[in-house]
């Protein structure tokens, strides 16, 4: 987590951080889950992990990353390609996982493991490059896509 530029202190980006600790820390109570022989439980919490995590990264797909990538293409856009497809990727996992198979319950650590990397290379990286490269109509925009995907939420206050 950066703790050092102050990008915590930015609206949209708590808000990132506070969905990254919310998934991170449903994907850890699965996979206990699944180690203690929990299997409904695992299965219905994969349902809600594929539900939080589709709506979180539509608010960075839609919102940040739209933004860095349509504004400082040259800075940004091969840092967030692959992000991108890690996202489809673990997505269509989850969407076909089946919680009774040895492999593939192996196959879930190992991806909620990746689903950590990939949390830290946005907030060590990207996160803290927005914010010193956004003017105030980048945080507009970016702000707008967040709240395209989550209707009816808000950001959380100050
Ligand atoms: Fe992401
Ligand atoms: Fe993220």
């Amino acid at each position: 987590m950066c703790n050092y530029c102050g990008c915590q202190d930015m609206t949209l980006i708590r808000d990132y951080y506070a969905e990254h600790n919310a998934t991170r820390d449903l994907a850890d109570t699965i996979r206990r889950q699944m180690d203690d022989g929990h299997y409904a439980q695992a299965r219905d919490g994969i349902g809600r992990l594929l539900v939080e995590l589709e709506g979180h990264w539509a608010g960075e797909e839609g919102g940040l990353f739209a933004v860095m990538v349509d504004r400082y293409p040259e800075d940004f856009a091969d840092y967030i390609s692959p992000l991108i497809e890690e996202h489809r990727a673990l997505a269509a996992f989850l969407r076909t996982l089946d919680v009774t198979d040895a492999g593939q319950r192996r196959a879930f650590a190992e991806q909620v493991l990746e689903l950590h990397e990939h949390m830290l290379r946005e907030e060590d990286s990207l996160f803290p490059a927005s914010v010193v490269t956004f003017d105030g109509d980048d945080w507009t925009r970016a702000i707008a896509g967040w709240q395209q995907a989550h209707p009816g939420l808000e950001l959380i206050p100050d």
